[in-house]
């Protein structure tokens, strides 16, 4: 048995802090911790302090989404693939995408013994950029027979299409836990065939926010139909997550977790 902690969406330098803050604690409830880390650069990409913090604080893998490439940084990073544990979006059409869509760990479970966990991030296509279609994707990975318990990152906008991908996985992937939204759902289950699901994990990042941006920037847009200046909010921060357990390739338990300050640095519970 294995248990994993998923972190949502790290945004901007709010988002980094407080996992920084968090992660050294949480990490000791977990086997393996898995982030998103694809807005920790000012809302946008990854770049080398932002993995570097993330690590120092736990991180065993991180994962991205649809703002990949925004930081230069990332090109860099993925060839390194021995000090960077990450994985990129699996369902790029280009065979040269740089870096790797899944990644294949040996972690301790809390017996001491080593268990095989696959990461996969992929991208869905619903309201957003067109990429190769992520359940077919999916099909072919899932061919391969040494991948051990697999954990679904999948960075998508609509929920159909995140349940859809979850129901089409259930019973062959350990968990199809979404990611892009910023805004954690109450939908967390596992399904009939032992595949965990959770629509969106929620990110990590400014609280007054609407989804890590200073309110007046969206609002603007909203109002005048024009485009405004975005700016990552600061303050208070919230960190979401999920802990998945993890037993022979089938969630046998999920759990939401919520941490949101009080004031910038000081933490409270489920607010
Ligand atoms: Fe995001
Ligand atoms: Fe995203």
């Amino acid at each position: 048995m294995i248990r994993v902690l998923f972190v949502g969406d790290v945004f901007g330098q709010p988002g980094r802090r407080v996992l920084s803050a968090q992660l050294p604690q949480l990490r000791k409830t977990a086997d393996f911790v898995i982030v998103n880390m694809e807005n920790a650069a000012g809302g946008f990409g990854l770049h080398r302090d932002a993995a570097d913090a993330a690590l120092r604080a736990g991180a065993d893998c991180m994962t991205l989404g649809n703002h990949a490439w925004h930081h230069r940084d990332i090109y860099k990073l993925l060839l390194d693939e021995v000090n960077y544990p990450i994985v990129r979006p699996l369902n790029y059409a280009d065979p040269g995408t740089p870096g790797l869509g899944w990644r294949t760990f040996e972690v301790r479970n809390a017996q001491g013994k080593p268990e095989r966990l696959t990461v996969v991030n992929v991208l869905g296509r619903v309201f957003m950029e067109a990429v190769s279609n992520p359940f077919r994707a999916m099909d072919e990975l899932l061919e391969r027979d040494d991948l051990g318990s697999v954990f679904v990152d999948m960075h998508a906008e609509a929920t159909s299409e995140k349940a859809g991908l979850a129901w089409h996985l259930d019973g062959r992937v350990a968990a199809v836990i979404g990611t892009h939204t910023h805004v954690p759902t109450a939908d967390t289950r596992i399904l009939p065939g032992g595949t965990a699901f959770q629509s969106d994990v929620g990110f990590t990042g400014p609280h007054d926010s609407i989804i890590g941006s200073d309110p007046e920037g969206p609002i603007q847009r909203f109002v005048t139909e024009r485009p405004h200046r975005y700016a990552v909010a600061e303050g208070r921060a919230e960190l979401n997550a999920v802990y998945v357990q993890i037993e022979w390739g089938r969630a046998e338990a999920i759990e939401r977790y919520r941490y949101v300050e009080e004031t910038e640095g000081v933490g409270g519970m489920g607010r």
